[in-house]
C-alpha cells in the first residue's frame, strides 16, 4: 500500500471511530448537539486523532484505551476551530468546506457548540477510565486538559487576539504558535506514547517532535493563508490580513517561511528517528506535512 492510500484508510477508520463517539441528536438541547456534529463531521484532516494513534503503535500500544482520547482531542480541536471562527474572533465565514457553525447556527449556538464540545471530550476520556482505571489513563485526562487551557492552546489564542493591530516580536509570535497550535499537538502525541507506557524520557522527546510539527503546522497555514484558496483551504484566505495579525510570513517573509517550515519539520523527524522506537508512517506523515496544500 502507497502511503497515500494507507493515510486514505487511516482518515476513514478515524472518521467512523469519531462518528461512535459524537453524540445523539434528540431531547430539548437537540439544536446545540446538531451543531456539534455539524461542525465535528464536517471533515478535516484528523491530523490530532491520527498523530495520537500512530505515537500509540510506535510505543507497541495495541488497545483500545487511545479510541476515547483520540476522539476527545478532534472534539477539543474542533470546538477549537467553531470559536476562532466567531465574530468576536478571526470571524470567518468558512470552515472545512461549509459554511461556519456560528453562520449556519448563529452566534450564541456557535459559543454553546464550543462548549458542548470541550465539555463532552471530557466526558469522554473519562469513559477511558471504565476500559482502564490504570495510572496512564489518569495521566492522560491531566495532559489533555493542560494542553488545552490556560498554558497551552488558549493560552495561545488569548496572545494571539490581544496582538490584532500590533506589531510582536519573534519572541512573542514564538510563543503564540508553541500555545496555540503546538499544545494540542503535543497533547496528541504525548497522550498516545503515555498510554502505550513510554518512559518519561520518550514522552518529553515526543513532547518536543510535537512542539515542532505544531510550529511548521502554523507556519504552514500562515504560508497557505496568502498562497492558497478558499476551495482547496475550505476556508476564506486572507483572514490574517483581514485582522491584522502578525504572522510568520508578515515577520519573516514568504521564502524564509518556507525554509523554516522544511527545517523546523527536519529537526522534529531527526529527534524522532533518534528514538529507539520506529513508526515509518508517522515519518512520513511528518514530511508530508512539509508539502501540506491544505
Ligand atoms: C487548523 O487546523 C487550525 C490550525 C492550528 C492551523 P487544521 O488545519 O488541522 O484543521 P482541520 O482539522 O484539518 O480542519
Ligand atoms: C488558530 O490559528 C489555531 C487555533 C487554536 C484554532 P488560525 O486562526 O490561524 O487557524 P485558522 O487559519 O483559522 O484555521
Ligand atoms: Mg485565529
Ligand atoms: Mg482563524
Ligand atoms: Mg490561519
Amino acid at each position: 500500500m502507497s502511503f497515500k492510500e494507507d493515510l486514505q484508510k487511516k482518515t476513514k477508520e478515524i472518521e467512523e471511530l469519531l462518528g461512535q463517539y459524537l453524540p445523539e441528536e434528540k431531547g430539548f438541547q437537540k439544536t446545540v448537539l446538531e451543531a456539534m456534529n455539524y461542525s465535528v463531521t464536517a471533515g478535516g484532516k484528523r491530523l490530532r486523532p491520527m498523530l495520537m494513534q500512530e505515537t500509540y503503535r510506535m510505543f507497541g500500544g495495541s488497545g483500545r484505551v487511545v479510541e476515547p482520547f483520540m476522539a476527545a482531542i478532534e472534539m477539543i480541536h474542533t470546538y477549537s476551530l467553531v470559536h476562532d471562527d466567531l465574530p468576536a474572533m478571526d470571524n470567518d465565514e468558512y470552515r472545512r468546506g461549509r459554511k461556519t457553525t456560528h453562520a449556519v447556527y448563529g452566534e450564541a449556538f456557535g459559543i454553546l457548540a464550543g462548549d458542548a464540545l470541550l465539555n463532552y471530550a471530557f466526558e469522554t476520556a473519562a469513559g477511558a477510565l471504565e476500559q482502564e482505571l490504570s495510572p496512564r489513563t489518569a495521566k492522560a485526562i491531566g495532559i489533555l486538559a493542560s494542553k488545552a487551557g490556560i498554558y497551552g492552546m488558549i493560552g495561545g489564542q488569548v496572545v494571539d487576539v490581544e496582538s490584532e493591530g500590533q506589531a510582536i516580536s519573534r519572541d512573542k509570535l514564538d510563543f503564540i504558535y508553541r500555545l496555540k497550535t503546538s499544545a494540542l499537538i503535543e497533547s496528541s502525541m504525548m497522550i498516545g506514547a503515555v498510554l502505550a507506557g513510554a518512559s518519561e524520557d520518550e514522552v518529553e522527546k515526543i513532547r518536543q517532535v510535537a512542539e515542532d510539527v505544531g510550529v511548521a503546522f502554523q507556519i504552514q497555514d500562515d504560508i497557505l493563508d496568502v498562497t492558497s484558496t478558499l476551495e482547496v483551504l475550505g476556508k476564506p484566505i486572507h483572514s490574517d490580513e483581514k485582522n491584522e495579525k502578525t504572522t510568520y510570513v508578515t515577520l519573516e517573509g514568504l521564502e524564509q517561511a518556507k525554509k523554516d517550515v522544511e527545517e523546523i519539520s527536519r529537526r522534529a523527524l531527526g529527534t524522532l528517528i533518534s528514538l529507539e522506537r520506529k513508526n515509518p508512517f508517522l515519518e512520513e506523515l511528518i514530511t508530508m506535512l512539509i508539502t501540506r496544500e491544505k
